[in-house]
């Protein structure tokens, strides 16, 4: 779960492969390094910590050079040490690589291969570079010694490798970790492991898939496969700019994302209406016949997506619908039934337990949809179908405008089966969006009482409670999971009526317990859980819908459709969340411990 970059060009390597790694820093930010070359002299840097201690490292120091590879980590091997860091380079100095993934046989290659290569760092990583030093020295050309090392590699990787005796090429190659390949016409070409960290360089990409590596120089990209033959692929073009991967006027990228997310639904609703206003869905799902059943499979924020997805599959399409964490799907032994279609629900497209699941059930036969926000994925590529999100890039670690274009897509999913089957339409899902971007645009201006509610319920505490029920709990359970991930305060997400059977236990004097109600049948019934907790010292929030509040009530939602209310209700949830990490001076957009994307099991 690293971050890889590698540019060929006009301009100075160091700054474009810096402001490449600034936008992988969600994939991983313990330590970072750059390698940049000339004609004389091969330099690294390398520091444990953000790209910001990279670059006090460099200074001032002028690093010329139009040719240079760079990498921001998330340790695996080896702690997060300068040592640890990336570039390797190989035992004879010829040879620099940067890597993302884990080489599973790294032991058997040094043993068999150089086993008398004192080791330097602690990492898998340097095995490789040190390999293609091995076989260059027994005559290989760079590219063969390149071609012959990939061939032994087990594991996932996505790689770029210099040779300091003919800097004119980058080598790259991939397996199981993403790696794009960005071109354009004016002798600059680039690799990274995803299209924003090339956004300032070109928009125009090219796939590369498992077990193929590229060769660029300025002019030429050449993709082969492991035999080096070469592929022939389309170049396509991502309509991204440079304003949709910086913060702009805003501090974090969180922030920026909440207040985008009104255009994300504006945004997909011109993607998935055609002229004449119908759904115009069909061409991304040709082929594909109503199924008996659907099986949702995602992680994280993307399960928490899928568990309202479900609900609205349901209602709308009528097909029984499964959700299952892909981590603990992969070995449940599960039951599957014929004609089940399966939906990997995934920001990134690139997460390994999804990705785990994906493998899985294609083996078995059965039929796949991915619904992402990255357009040539893994999961992208490798489902039979794919509805892309259209969210714009999403840099905060934190999920937030995936979660609510997921559920929209999801929703306009249900309405395609609905109509598959002929069955009567009761909702006009465009409308209803419109709504929804309205009342997004609404409560996403509502942050000063989001900071109100900051400073009167959360400063100071170390717990709290989530509480809802049906689709409120669908969303309070994304909202104690974004809470916690940037604030580190513990949160729990709570079914309203299971917590008088055995968690009611850890309420105590002040402990803040968030309630949100937004469906009438059963608003009493939270009603009651919240004052079950407060006869016992809780200091409860609600967030409810218009119609259904009290005085004294905290937040009061706009009117949406009984169906798509966590679109709306978790806007608050995700401001609360954002503020109460400002208050406590987290790194919003970057909360320890964790990546963005996460490409290890
Ligand atoms: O890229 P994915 O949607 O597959 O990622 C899944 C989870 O890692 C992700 O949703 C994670 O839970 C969020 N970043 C949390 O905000």
């Amino acid at each position: 779960m690293c971050g890889i970059v590698g540019y060929m060009g006009a301009k100075n390597a160091k700054d474009v492969v810096l402001s490449g790694l600034k936008r992988l820093e969600y994939r991983g930010y313990d330590s970072a390094g750059i390698c940049v070359v000339n004609d004389e002299d091969v330099n690294i840097y390398k520091e444990k910590g953000k790209i910001k201690a990279l670059e006090s490292l460099i200074g001032d120091v002028e690093i010329e050079g139009t040719v240079g590879i760079g990498h921001t980590r998330w340790a695996t091997h080896g702690a997060p040490t300068q040592t640890n860091a990336h570039p390797h380079q190989s035992y004879s100095g010829r040879f620099t690589l940067v890597h993302n993934g884990i080489i599973e046989n790294y032991q058997e290659l040094k043993d068999q291969y150089v086993p008398k290569v004192e080791r330097l760092s602690e990492t898998d990583t340097e095995i490789i570079v040190h390999l293609i030093d091995a076989f260059s020295q027994k005559g290989y050309e760079t590219e063969d010694a390149f071609r012959q090392v990939l061939n032994l590699l087990d594991g996932s990787y996505a790689i770029a490798l210099i040779d300091r005796e003919d800097t004119s090429k980058i080598y790259a190659a991939k397996n199981k970790s993403p790696l794009l390949a960005g071109i354009t016409e004016n002798g600059e070409n680039m690799v990274a492991s995803d299209a924003t960290a090339m956004i300032h360089v070109t928009n125009e990409f090219k796939e590369l898939r498992d077990l193929e590596y590229v060769v660029f120089d300025r002019d030429t990209l050449t993709i082969k496969n492991y035999d080096g033959e070469i592929i022939d692929r389309e170049t396509y073009t991502v309509d991204w700019d440079i304003s949709s991967v910086e913060t702009g006027q805003y501090d974090h990228f969180m922030l920026k994302e909440i207040d985008e997310q009104p255009t994300v639904m504006r945004n997909i609703i011109s993607q998935y209406q055609d002229e004449d206003g119908q759904l115009n869905i069909g061409k991304e799902l040709d082929g594909l016949s109503v199924p008996r059943r659907v099986h949702i499979v995602a992680c994280g924020t993307s399960y928490h997506a899928g568990l309202v997805g479900k609900s609205i599959i349901e209602n709308i399409a009528r097909i029984p619908t499964e959700v299952h964490i892909a981590s603990e799907y992969m070995y449940a032994n599960p039951i599957i039934e014929d004609d089940v279609l399966f939906i990997f629900i995934s920001q990134s497209g690139e997460t390994a337990d999804s990705r785990g699941v994906l493998n899985q059930v294609k083996e078995q036969g059965h039929r796949t949809l991915t619904i992402t926000n990255v357009q040539g994925s893994t999961l992208y590529r490798e489902a039979d179908y794919k509805l892309l999100t259209h969210a714009g890039p999403e840099i905060a670690v934190a999920s937030t405008k995936a979660y609510t274009a997921q559920i929209a897509v999801m929703a306009l999913f249900a309405i395609y089966l609905e109509a598959e089957q002929n069955l009567e339409n009761n909702i006009d899902m465009f409308h209803e969006l419109r709504t929804i971007s309205t009342a997004m645009e609404q409560l996403k201006d509502m942050k000063d009482k989001a900071k109100d509610i900051v400073d009167e319920y959360l400063t100071g505490v170390r717990s709290c409670f989530f509480i809802g029920r049906q689709a409120d709990y669908n969303v309070v359970i994304e909202g104690a999971l974004k809470l916690k991930e940037i604030s580190y305060i513990q949160a729990e997400g709570y079914a309203g009526g299971e917590l008088k059977h055995g968690t009611i236990a850890l309420i105590e004097d002040g402990t803040p317990v968030f309630t949100v109600i937004t469906d009438p049948q059963i608003a009493k019934n939270t009603r009651s859980n919240a004052q079950e907790v407060e006869a016992r010292g809780a200091n409860t929030c609600t967030i409810v819908a218009k119609g259904l509040d009290r005085e004294g009530d905290a937040w009061v939602l706009p009117d949406v459709h009984p169906l798509l209310t966590p679109l709306v209700s978790v806007i608050p949830l995700q401001l609360i969340s954002y503020y109460a990490a400002l208050q406590r001076g987290c790194d919003v957009d970057k909360p320890r411990n964790l990546a963005k994307s996460v490409t290890v099991e």
